[in-house]
């Protein structure tokens, strides 16, 4: 049986389009709202077909020095290309990219985890410290 870590690809998203990218500011405030952008390299494009698309990304916050991580948000993309009159023939497609907004009282580590239909699950991080200067 296979670890369950070693069922999360990482890459460097400058080469290998199944690498999400977090951005995000180094640093925050306590009480700051800030944006967050997570999507699929920037660098190389994925496909967004009915055949082969990323389904989902999720993003969780890991407090430093904490047990557990916390769920910031799950984000689906529903449409890529589907119709009656057949594969990728249809109106719309989901990009897989998407914006939020939060703040954290505590400085930590982002993670974001996608599912390519074909290719499995990916992951990268990104680490914020909240600083009051
Ligand atoms: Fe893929």
């Amino acid at each position: 049986m296979s670890n369950i870590g070693s069922l999360i690809q990482e890459a460097d998203w400058r080469k290998e389009k199944h690498s999400p990218l977090i951005e995000a500011p180094v640093k925050v405030s306590p009480d700051e709202v800030f944006e967050l952008s997570v999507g699929m390299s920037p660098e190389i494009e994925h496909p967004n077909t009915t055949e082969h698309h990323i389904s989902w990304i999720s993003l969780y916050f890991h407090p430093n020095g904490a047990k557990f991580p916390h769920q910031v948000g799950h984000f689906e993309f529903s449409a890529h290309g589907e119709s009656v009159q057949g594969p990728n023939l249809g109106p719309v497609y989901t990009h897989h990219q998407v914006k939020t907004f939060l703040k954290i009282k505590e400085s930590g580590t982002f993670y974001a985890l996608s599912l390519c239909n074909i290719h499995g699950l990916w992951g990268a991080k990104k680490i914020v410290e909240v600083s009051d200067s």
